[in-house]
């Protein structure tokens, strides 16, 4: 039985010079790769990772293996086409910060997950799609790619197994909308970073409309550590439906912010403890588990298992793990009404609902915290809301009227106190 705290995707960030090809082959770096050009084939691949119950690391969840089975293969039609692995490195969602330190620290392990996913899905060029701020990460990789050249990692015959890999490293122009997948493949493709209407999914029509793989970065390194250890191994951490490690960022009212490798379905309770707790010890007051995309929790939920099951039942999603904790001097419509302009600049126009109900939500909120709002505001902010979820052409305008309505639902009082009162009942 695998020690459930013991590190699996941050193992090497403590090593001196972690991120070097040397470093990394010390610390059983590229060893998965080989034992996938040997001892695996590309649809044994595929079965391993469906096996191991490896769900997606960039917010929705989806099965991995499954996904990579989606991808045509054959010699005619759909499955002739060049088949694409794309990397979302784009990392925007607000509190979060688990793929940046993951590339920085240690990057060749992204470039083995590549490597063996583009072989699972018999794909010969790969695309690594870093936010345009995150000028190290990008360089960092790239330089990465380079001694992966070097050493015979990448490029014609990897290993000598006849397997061809190319991989390009990306910098997109600082979007969030960029992360969405088929807004990143516009992006990729030279566009103007707008979602695809859906179906066709990417695994039929992606990247220059060829079947594509779309992997975070974090569920692309998970999988070395499971060609390593097997799908049994792997289902020992975390839960049946969410099994493995994962890494939650926590910011915020904290002794000690940062990233926290733990398995899935640990408490905030668990966590805040390897946080070293609420900073100077002021009360927790509410907390995002996924981001600011999903649903407030408070600290009534502090024993919820963050897994993708356990955060749906009490009423939010698992997200991307970012959890951003606030104390109690922390004002909710203000925070609300900050999270609601991020979403006002973000949206990318395309869908009324969201176009123009965030820029609404932004002025309702801003009228609010200036001390100008009605009651009447806070039934104005959940009609636009309830206008916009579900009725956007992407899941962004969802995300954006998420903070509204878990701030209305928990915290009405301080809404109602503030539209009466005219004053933020704590300091902004
Ligand atoms: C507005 C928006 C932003 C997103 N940003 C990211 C991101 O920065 N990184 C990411 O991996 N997924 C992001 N996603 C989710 C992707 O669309 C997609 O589900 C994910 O890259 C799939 O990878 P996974 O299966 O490995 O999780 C975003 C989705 C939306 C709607
Ligand atoms: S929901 Fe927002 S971000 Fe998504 S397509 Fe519509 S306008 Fe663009």
């Amino acid at each position: 039985m695998a020690d459930p705290i013991t590190p699996v995707l941050t193992r090497r960030w403590a090593a001196p010079r972690s991120w070097s090809i040397e470093t990394y082959e010390q610390l059983d770096g590229y060893q998965a790769l080989r034992t996938a050009l040997t001892a695996a084939d590309p649809a044994g691949l595929v079965q391993l990772v469906k096996d191991s119950g490896l769900r997606g690391r960039g917010g929705a969840g989806f099965p991995t293996g499954m996904k990579w089975g989606f991808i045509p293969q054959g010699s005619t039609g759909p499955g002739a086409k060049p088949k694409y692995l794309v990397i979302n490195a784009d990392e925007g969602e607000p509190g979060t910060c688990k793929d940046i330190p993951l590339m920085m620290a240690d990057p060749h392990a992204l470039i083995e997950g590549c490597v063996i996913t583009s072989y699972a899905i018999r794909a010969n060029e790969c695309y690594i799609y870093v936010r345009g701020e995150a000028l190290h990460p990008y360089r960092r990789v790239l330089n990465a790619v380079r001694e992966a050249y070097a050493k015979g990692y990448l490029g014609r015959n990897i290993l000598g197994s006849g397997y061809d890999l190319d991989i390009v490293v990306h910098a997109g122009a600082g979007a969030y909308i960029c992360g969405e997948e088929t807004a990143l493949l516009d992006s990729l493709e030279g566009m103007r970073g707008q979602p695809r209407l859906k179906p066709p999914f990417p695994a039929t029509s992606g990247l220059y409309e060829s079947p594509t793989v779309v992997n975070n970065v974090e569920t692309i390194m998970t999988v070395p550590p499971i060609v390593l250890g097997g799908s049994e191994w792997f289902r020992e951490m975390g839960t049946a439906r969410s099994p493995g490690p994962k890494i939650y960022s926590i910011t915020g009212h904290v002794e000690k912010p940062g990233q926290y490798e733990a398995p899935l379905g640990s408490t905030l309770r668990t966590l805040l403890e390897l946080a070293g707790g609420m900073r100077d010890g002021i009360p927790l007051k509410f907390w995002t588990p996924g981001g600011s995309s999903t649903p407030l929790f408070t600290a009534e939920h502090l024993d919820v298992p963050l897994d993708f099951e356990g955060v749906v039942e009490a009423g939010s999603i698992l997200g991307t793990t970012a959890l951003m904790i606030f104390n109690e001097t922390v004002s909710v419509p203000w925070a609300v009404m900050k999270w609601t302009q991020f979403y006002e600049h973000e949206s990318c126009g395309k869908c009324t609902p969201c176009r123009e109900g965030c820029y609404w939500l932004a002025r309702v909120l801003e009228r609010m915290v200036a001390g100008q709002g009605t009651e009447q505001d806070i039934d104005t902010l959940l009609d636009v809301c309830d206008n916009v979820l579900g009725r956007s052409f992407c899941a962004l305008g969802d995300g954006a009227v998420s903070p509204i309505t878990s701030g209305i639902q928990y915290f009405r009082q301080e809404f109602l106190d503030l539209c009466v009162n005219q004053r933020l009942g704590v300091p902004a």
